[in-house]
């Protein structure tokens, strides 16, 4: 049984519990960030928390715990649990209220969640093997740079993905694809360049994206952040998607045609190999 973070308290699974009348429950009014461990340390924790801080700023959520706080309590549930490798979930809300459209005082006490998952993240069957996505329309809201716990879309998107014999979802803006359902979306042209959607509201800031473009850079690749269409993707010699629990993850297929040769690239398996020792070294 895990032991999980409910407001100041750890406590067991079973007795981790939030009000009905949490913000989060019945607004969707909350934020969330999700932080892998590896060799039982945290990976780009700073990221992580500053990504928090942008989030609850920009829904303006005032949140009174420091950064050392977090840390803390990360580490301690690493322990307590005994997490060698895994992530590490971490929900604020703006709390319970009684229901109203209009947010409740500001000094309405935040709900925060944490808890972990054990999981092997560089073992991993679909990185050796690659995955396969489809396509579908983006119907999120228009501010995916905030990590709202808003997650039906992108799990109708994922569902719709599966039905189709797909992995997971790739989604698609007016023609382009933003980013997948829980992870930002790569594609490499013939002569080697990567292409990831520029930064703007419709897609979120991967801390894991951040980190694997410094990589790109200092491997002396070639980096485009610009749109791609879902036709210039199907043209291109590789793809893959990056994400905290995928890390840098192959894609082989999209909608049903194979990319390059129908396995995992090279430039995506140097980059999975190059980002995981550079975070391991990094990790706290
Ligand atoms: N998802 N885009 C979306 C829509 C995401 O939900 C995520 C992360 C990313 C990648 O961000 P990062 O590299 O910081 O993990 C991009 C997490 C892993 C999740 O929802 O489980």
């Amino acid at each position: 049984m895990r032991t999980v973070y409910v407001n100041g308290d750890y406590v067991s699974e079973e007795d981790a519990k939030v009000s009905v009348f949490d913000r989060g429950f019945l607004f969707a009014d909350g934020v969330y960030e999700v932080t892998s461990v590896l060799d039982g340390k945290l990976v780009d924790f700073p990221g992580h928390c500053a990504r928090l801080r942008r989030s609850l700023g920009e829904l303006a959520m005032g949140f009174p715990m420091s950064d050392e706080d977090l840390l803390a309590i990360h580490r301690r549930l690493v322990v307590e649990n005994q997490i060698q490798e895994g992530l590490i979930y971490l929900q604020v809300t703006r709390g319970v209220a009684e229901r109203d459209f209009l947010f409740p005082p500001e000094e309405t006490p935040r709900t925060v969640v944490l808890f972990t998952q054990a999981k092997p993240l560089i073992e991993s069957a679909s990185a050796a093997r690659g995955q396969k996505v489809a396509t579908v329309e983006d119907l999120r809201w228009s501010r995916c740079d905030i990590k709202t716990v808003q997650l039906l879309y992108p799990s109708m998107a994922k569902m719709e993905a599966q039905s189709r014999g797909a992995d997971d979802a790739w989604l698609v803006r007016e023609g382009e694809v933003t980013e997948g359902s829980s992870n930002n979306a790569y594609i490499v042209l013939e002569d080697g360049t990567i292409v990831t959607r520029d930064l703007s509201n419709v897609i979120l800031s991967g801390i894991t994206r951040r980190a694997v473009l410094k990589c790109a850079r200092t491997l002396q690749m070639k980096v485009m952040e610009r749109a791609f269409s879902v036709e210039e993707a199907l043209m291109a010699v590789e793809a893959f998607t990056t994400s905290a629990s995928g890390f840098v993850m192959p894609v082989v297929e999209i909608d049903g045609q194979k990319i390059g040769d129908g396995m995992p690239g090279p430039t995506a398996k140097h980059l999975r190999e190059v980002y995981i020792a550079e975070m391991r070294k990094a990790a706290i």
